[in-house]
């Protein structure tokens, strides 16, 4: 069954079973494959994307459900890796195995979008769906924070010796 929608901003049509899992369609027809398969129940957050802007989890939403929607996945969060998630996250080192991370970012870039400044109790509500084996639950809230601007990017600073040579470029 065709089935149209907006991937990453491009006008998408797929011809699918309407139950087929969006977490498939992304991975096996589209082969947008930063978005990960982890439990397939809803229960860990690492299929994690966009739908008209908010958090969903892929593997149990069947593809039907984005049927004229738009659909964002890690891929398509920004043109180039710089959205001030991506910064943080590369600037704080946050992942370990990685597994989850993509995941993680979008659901915490869902999170920014509707609150852009969160409080250290709303980071938690929105993120304590999102599982990581490797416990990297630290850096994921500081890199959040890092983000949304309510703690200075300390860790993104360049050290003396870079600022020395870019200030001579
Ligand atoms: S794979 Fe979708 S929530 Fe775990
Ligand atoms: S970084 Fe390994 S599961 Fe999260």
């Amino acid at each position: 069954m065709p089935i149209a929608m907006r991937v990453n901003g491009r006008p998408t049509t797929v011809d699918v079973p309407a139950d087929m899992p969006l977490l498939w369609v992304l991975r096996d027809v589209l082969d947008l494959v930063g978005t990960k398969y982890g439990c397939g129940v809803a229960q860990c957050g690492a299929c994690t994307v966009h739908l008209n802007g908010g958090a969903v989890r892929a593997c149990a939403t069947p593809v039907s459900a984005a049927a004229g929607k738009d659909v964002t996945t890690i891929e398509g969060l920004s043109p180039d890796g710089t959205h001030p998630l991506q910064r943080a996250w590369e600037a704080l080192d946050v992942p370990q195995c990685g597994y989850c991370q993509a995941g993680q970012i979008m659901q915490a870039a869902a999170l920014l979008k509707r609150t852009p400044r969160p409080t250290d109790a709303q980071i938690e509500g929105a993120m304590n769906g999102n599982l990581c084996r490797c416990t990297t639950y630290l850096r994921i809230r500081e890199a959040i924070k890092q983000a949304a601007g309510t703690t200075p990017p300390a860790s993104a600073s360049p050290t003396p010796a870079t600022r020395t040579s870019r200030a001579g470029e």
